[in-house]
């Protein structure tokens, strides 16, 4: 006889991808990053995008008053990122680099998702002059990884990233960092499991518990869509053994991307799910569906800071094996928002030591 595991006890984690938002949002979600993990790496996806180093800087000023307005009294540091355009110079990488506010370089490609119009063009044609200043000093680039070609289906849009941007990109900057963010296809995992150099990826908790039927199940449910989209079985198979593998490359990132009930339920919705209020949760469900929650602190605590060059955390957190329900909806400040998985069980509890 097997007895499961009842708690799990492990380094405090962090989140090496989230949207926080700003205002009244920003307000509403901060709280619930910061009560499971000690950092997140913030998207710069604002309107207007994050895209200096002074910018990078009173977000985060704006991030701690709103955290303190929030009541979560938990510690917790975001790291910045910059919106990479057409135009960075490298004198901004430098100054970013010197900030020791900003830890990455987002690449969104123009018109890829949510507040993207001033995505890159021409990667490697528009960017050199910041790419090399990034190579030169270690400043990692975290790439959203889908072509926008409008005649590539939306599924295999990551996958013909990978031909078109990703190998020639980094057969050009062979020593530039890359976090090959939220991947989502076979094509993916394997790229990141075997390529060489400074690569890495985060994964998703609803890449690893869902696969595209998710999306039609019943009807159209838009609280499981998000960019780059759920996919086939095998593929959320493949993110699995890649997750919980012994790779050091795999880590967590929820992309946790808030958008009021509204936005979401609507003729043309926002992309995005909600996991921050029960991310370490959802991941511990998709470890233990494997057997390999003895793999969960590695990637959700020791592979990013490793990756990024950063310390790990030397708190602690301790997920309980009790089973509680999903909320339908979180009433907050910005409005109503729904969680992912809203109304299903988990099996999880999470408790800060
Ligand atoms: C993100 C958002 O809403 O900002 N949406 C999403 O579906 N993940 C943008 C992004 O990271 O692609
Ligand atoms: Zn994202």
């Amino acid at each position: 006889m097997t007895v499961a595991l009842q708690q799990l006890r492990f380094r405090r984690p962090d989140d090496w991808h989230v949207h926080l938002r700003d205002g009244d949002m920003l307000e509403s979600v901060v709280g619930h990053t910061a009560r499971q993990f000690a950092r997140a790496i913030v998207m710069p996806n604002l309107t207007p995008p994050v895209t200096t180093t002074e910018q990078a800087i009173q977000y985060k000023d704006r991030i701690m008053t709103a955290l303190a307005v929030s009541g979560q009294t938990a510690s917790f540091t975001p790291l910045m990122t910059l919106y990479l355009t057409n135009n960075t110079p490298a004198s901004e990488i430098a100054k970013a680099k010197a900030s020791g506010v900003v830890h990455g370089v987002k690449l969104y490609p123009a018109g890829a998702t949510t507040n993207s119009d001033a995505g890159v063009t021409d990667l490697l044609k528009h960017c050199g002059a910041a790419l090399e200043a990034m190579q030169q000093h270690q400043m990692p680039l975290l790439v959203h990884g889908e072509v926008t070609d409008p005649d590539v289906d939306v599924f295999d849009r990551e996958a013909v990233f990978i031909d078109r941007v990703m190998l020639p990109l980094r057969q050009q900057f062979p020593e530039l960092k890359v976090v090959f963010e939220h991947i989502t296809t076979q094509q993916g995992a394997d790229y990141v499991a075997t390529a060489e150099g400074p690569i890495a990826a985060t994964i998703t908790p609803q890449h690893l518990l869902y696969n595209r039927n998710a999306l039609f199940s019943g009807g159209l449910r838009p609280h499981w869509y998000c960019l780059p989209i759920l996919k086939r079985e095998p593929h959320r198979q493949a993110l699995l053994a890649a997750a919980t593998s012994d790779s050091s490359r795999f880590f967590l990132g929820t992309d946790s991307a808030p958008h009021v009930k509204g936005r979401k339920e609507m003729d043309c919705g926002c992309a995005g799910c909600y996991s921050a209020w029960h991310a370490l949760e959802l991941y511990a469900t998709a470890f233990d569906s494997v057997g390999k929650l003895d793999r969960l602190e590695a990637f959700a605590s020791l592979n990013g800071p490793a990756f990024y060059g950063l310390p790990v955390n030397e708190e602690y957190v301790t997920l309980e094996r009790v089973q509680t329900t999903i909320p339908e909806v979180l009433d907050l400040k910005a409005g109503d928002l729904v969680p992912l998985a809203a109304g299903e069980a988990m099996a999880w509890r999470f408790k800060a030591d």
